[in-house]
């Protein structure tokens, strides 16, 4: 594997060693040093935890640091053109071809950053942007989100689980929160394959149109399958009973991607979908809630849960910075 796209791309016995490496850094083992080997950063979309924890990253391993914002700005990278063969007399005044040969000249690894535009699905669906650098650099390729997956995330939050001592065969419910916007599914789609491929009793708890793209669906019942969990899915609250996470997030509906008018409409009676003490108090008093942040306070999540002591959100924020650690020194030791 060149790098990570998707976590589940890579055997469970592998993020298992990534996971226990994770807490021993956490628990204060040194990180291993590369001198004079280099680290990419590549934003083309906003980031708080990501941007700083792999700076971080490039500090603990003792890497240089390349960084580098998307197009659009000033300060910003040459548009990309992502298409074979096109005719390149648009906007954009680079192929992705040569940037990424030109930056594996310069970093040992690179990692990426670049939304979906939730405008055209089956251009979200394709990942030209991530795709395109795997093919072109011969250096690992890290998905630090993209429009379909956010494996780093899914990599801090089953350290998180291992950390917090929530059983391998125990319930993670994933639900859908209102949002003033529609949102990308990099999260839940790498949240639930993250649990199944752990073998969690996973269940998708979300209103009516708001499924998973079906090739997620289809890998997260089989990855649970494989790893005796299971995936199911649900619009009753009485799911989250005995529930040993809560993990809320929120995501667009695939019935109107590119029409936020109607995606408004379909929203605008499912602002009680916002978890609250009494959603954990249904969940039980061993449930933890996760949400991998920013989150909109008191619209996904009430202020009593996300300050309370059932919150597990600093832990996943702070196991980006380990679990990162541990998947780059991983990726330098294998060149
Ligand atoms: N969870 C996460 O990826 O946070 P940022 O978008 O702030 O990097």
């Amino acid at each position: 594997v060149n790098g990570l796209y998707h976590l589940s791309e890579r055997p469970t016995a592998d993020v298992e060693r990534l996971v226990a490496r994770a807490l021993a850094l956490r628990g204060g083992s040194a990180a291993k040093r590369f001198p004079g080997r280099a680290l990419g950063l590549l934003f083309f979309s906003p980031s708080l935890r990501t941007q700083a924890s792999f700076q971080r990253v490039a500090g603990k391993l003792g890497l240089d640091l390349v960084q580098l914002s998307g197009s659009g700005g000033a300060q910003g990278i040459w548009g990309l053109e992502t298409r074979e063969g096109a005719v390149m007399d648009g906007a954009c005044a680079e192929h992705v071809r040569e940037a990424a040969g030109v930056l594996s000249r310069y970093v040992d690894v690179l990692a990426i950053r670049a939304f979906a535009g939730m405008q055209d699905l089956e251009a979200d669906r394709a990942d030209a942007l991530l795709h395109g650098f795997r093919r072109f650099a011969p250096i690992p390729i890290v998905n630090m989100e993209s429009a379909q997956y956010h494996p780093c995330q899914a990599l801090a939050d089953w350290s998180t689980l291992d950390q917090l001592g929530v059983p391998r065969h125990g319930k993670l419910v994933l639900t859908w929160a209102w949002h003033p916007k529609p949102l990308p599914h990099a999260v839940p789609n790498s949240t639930v394959t993250m649990a199944a491929q752990r073998g969690m009793e996973v269940v998708l708890l979300r209103p009516p149109g708001y499924d998973l793209g079906v090739e997620v669906l289809a890998e997260a019942v089989q990855l649970a399958e494989e790893a005796g969990g299971s995936f199911t899915m649900t619009d009753r609250f009485e799911a989250l009973r005995g529930a040993h996470v809560v993990y809320a997030k929120s995501w667009g509906s695939l019935g109107h991607w590119g029409d936020p008018a109607a995606e408004a409409a379909r929203r605008a009676s499912l602002r009680s979908w916002r978890v609250d003490a009494r959603w954990m108090s249904e969940a039980g008093a061993k449930a933890r809630f996760f949400h991998c942040l920013p989150v909109r306070r008191n619209v996904v999540v009430a202020d009593e849960v996300l300050d309370g002591p059932a919150s597990a959100v600093l832990e996943q924020a702070e196991n980006r910075l380990h679990a990162q650690t541990a998947l780059v020194e991983s990726l330098l030791e294998e060149r």
